[in-house]
């Protein structure tokens, strides 16, 4: 009697190719989830086909951000599979206990955020505004809305005594006596740009980004290449470069690309900028740019696996690499240059979908061409499964 060998369940394996979805104008259009998502996405589910949410939006952490959309979509989320702007954040060691200013986003969502990274002294233009409102006379109507969720700053403001006329003694405060900042990230779009905008070009065009001061060297055109020192300016940081966004309006809307023009205008027109050979040094990370589809393989990769791990596939460690990706997306400025410019050090072919539910206005040339336009996510991914083989 030879026991009949108990039929084992090959589990389906996923194949070789995953996706990654950009999300406003893809999924969602503000907040709404788009007719055909739920169902591209559970096709997928259903079929074991790895696939990652990679957005240059943000404003909340991941988690609830990962809740709210497998809410929103009827699918099962985790944040092993969501890559949002300021994600790439959470990995800026050196400035954790430093203090930072964190810009951008309703209310205080984004400092909370910055503190859920390990940001110990996170600061906001609130913080400053409610700390000193005749600091910008036109943010006043707004000073309710501060106060609700301002606190106190760690430092003094540095405001010099009325009978200096110069703003600059010549000895500044130091950045043990006053509040200065090291860093600067823009974690989402702004609401109060006016503020937020002048917050920053005063720590930019301050004495070692002690706000209050003002130190001639950074507006001296006559020093050209001096206009930014490193060591003695605030580090900026963009997350997101998108100059257009798709929202509810029919047409696209700023984004923190256009926040980002708007200081640079400022700021050159503060400085002399180019012209003068005084550059505003700063990083702009999210989409189209390299390290943030570098951030996104990998946390693709990881998803995979654990994907596989679940289907009790052994060797999930060392795993072949994905012969192809699909990056889905509405903006041909991030979605599509960021996947076709992007070159795999794992030697994944990233291939780029154009749909016409977002930004993308349907019968006008791209400005940067896809590996296909089609109508919407689903018809991308039925478009994708059959490339792929
Ligand atoms: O603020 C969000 C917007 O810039 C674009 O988001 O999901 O299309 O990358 P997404
Ligand atoms: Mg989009």
């Amino acid at each position: 009697y030879v026991p009949a060998r108990r039929f084992i369940h090959a589990p389906p394996r996923t194949p070789d190719f995953a996706f990654a979805f950009d999300i406003d104008g893809v999924l969602v259009r503000a907040s709404t989830p788009l007719p055909r998502a739920h169902a591209a996405l559970s096709y997928l589910q259903r079929r074991r086909i790895p696939f990652i949410l990679l957005t240059n939006g943000g404003g909340k952490g991941e988690r609830e951000r990962v809740a709210e959309l497998s809410r929103k979509l009827d699918v099962l989320l985790d944040t092993g599979m969501f890559v949002q702007s300021h994600t790439p954040f959470a990995e800026l060691d050196e400035y954790k206990d430093e203090p930072v200013l964190i810009v951008g986003g309703e209310g205080d969502n984004c400092r909370r955020v910055a503190e859920g990274y390990g940001f110990t002294t996170a600061i906001t233009p609130a913080d400053i505004f409610v700390a000193a409102p005749h600091m910008w006379p036109f943010s006043t109507p707004f000073l309710d809305y501060y106060r609700a969720f301002a606190r106190p700053l760690p430092k003094p403001l540095y405001i010099p005594p009325t009978s200096s006329s110069s703003p600059s003694p010549s000895q500044p405060p130091s950045r043990e006596t006053h509040l200065s900042l090291t860093a600067m990230l823009v974690f989402n779009d702004p609401r109060d740009w006016g503020l937020d905008l002048h917050v920053l070009l005063d720590a930019l065009l301050s004495h070692a980004g002690i706000l209050g001061t003002f130190s001639p060297r950074n507006n001296d055109a006559a020093l050209p290449n001096r206009g930014y020192q490193q060591d003695a300016q605030p580090a900026l940081f963009f997350s997101n470069p998108d100059l257009w966004w798709a929202a509810a309006w029919h047409l696209p809307r700023l984004g923190q690309g256009g926040f980002r023009e708007a200081l640079e205008g400022v700021w050159a027109a503060a400085t002399g900028g180019e012209k003068a050979g005084v550059s505003l040094h700063k990083k702009v990370w999210g989409k189209p740019w390299r390290e943030t589809y570098l951030f996104a393989e990998k946390r693709l990769a990881a998803h995979r696996a654990m994907l596989l791990g679940q289907q009790g596939v052994a060797g999930v460690r060392n795993l072949a690499p994905l012969r192809k990706v699909y990056m889905v997306g509405d903006n041909p400025e991030s979605d599509i240059r960021g996947a076709n410019m992007y070159e795999s050090p794992h030697g994944t072919e990233w291939r780029s979908l154009l749909v016409k539910t977002g930004v993308y206005q349907d019968g006008t040339t791209p400005s940067y061409t896809p590996t296909t336009i089609v109508e919407d996510v689903e018809a991308a991914v039925q478009w994708a499964v059959k490339d792929a083989g």
